[in-house]
């Protein structure tokens, strides 16, 4: 018999700074590809219920906790290192992932540290799978102003949001998977981009090889 060959599903990755919306758009679109009957999952990086994950939620949640920023940047990168081979289940499975960060998460908020590297940063990323998009989600200042306060987490503040835009706006530049979206619109203009870019995505690369990070 002759077997129908599975199209894979597409690797979907929102970035940008704190309060950019990746959280609300990433939901929004799981729940309207599902209803256009696309299969999806949603997935978000520090994934803090695993064993590497409850060490960086406590590292997040409690800014007293000192740890060497290098081992925190492996632990982080350890902590998608554990999900690939759900992630690559799902993808051969056609099931397209939205995945609220990712490595360049990993990379923009570790190389804005002193001492940081981020070519050094970049490393540890190689070999995982390459998002087939990046959908980088871009507010000005004023208008992240507007919105809702921060929270209590580390990196939560203006200074270090700053150095962690100028190093996303580098990668920006660097990679050819990123697109960027301009998020200072309404939450539903913002969705019917996020929206029509997957649905390309997903029809480009559905018989396209999987690739692999390769900073
Ligand atoms: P965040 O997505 O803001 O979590 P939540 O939605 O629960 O608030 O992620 C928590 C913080 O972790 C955020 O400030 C970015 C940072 N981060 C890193 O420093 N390295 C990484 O590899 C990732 C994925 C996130
Ligand atoms: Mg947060």
């Amino acid at each position: 018999a002759i077997m129908g060959r599975i199209k894979r599903g597409a690797l979907i990755v929102f970035e940008g700074v704190d309060r950019s919306g990746k959280s609300t758009q990433c939901k929004k679109l799981v729940e309207s590809l599902k209803k256009q009957n696309v299969k999806a999952h949603f997935m978000a990086f520090p994934d803090r219920t695993t064993s590497t994950g409850k060490l960086i939620d406590e590292y997040l949640r409690n800014k007293d906790c000192k740890v060497n920023d290098h081992a925190m940047h492996l632990l982080f990168s350890a902590n998608r290192w554990e999900n690939v081979d759900k992630m690559k289940a799902f993808l051969n499975d056609g099931i397209t992932l939205i995945v609220d960060r990712y490595s360049y998460s990993g990379i923009a908020y570790s190389a804005a540290k002193k001492n940081m590297e981020i070519d050094w940063c970049k490393q540890p990323e190689n070999g995982l799978p390459k998002p087939d998009k990046v959908l980088f989600l871009m507010v000005n200042q004023e208008e992240i102003m507007l919105r809702p306060d921060f929270g209590n987490e580390r990196y939560e503040n203006r200074e270090i949001q700053k150095k962690v835009f100028e190093v996303y706006q580098q990668l920006f530049k660097e990679n050819d998977n990123f697109e960027s979206i301009d998020s200072a619109r309404s939450i539903e203009d913002v969705q019917v981009e996020v929206l029509k870019k997957t649905l390309e995505t997903i029809k480009s690369v559905e018989n396209l090889p999987l690739s692999t990070l390769d900073f």
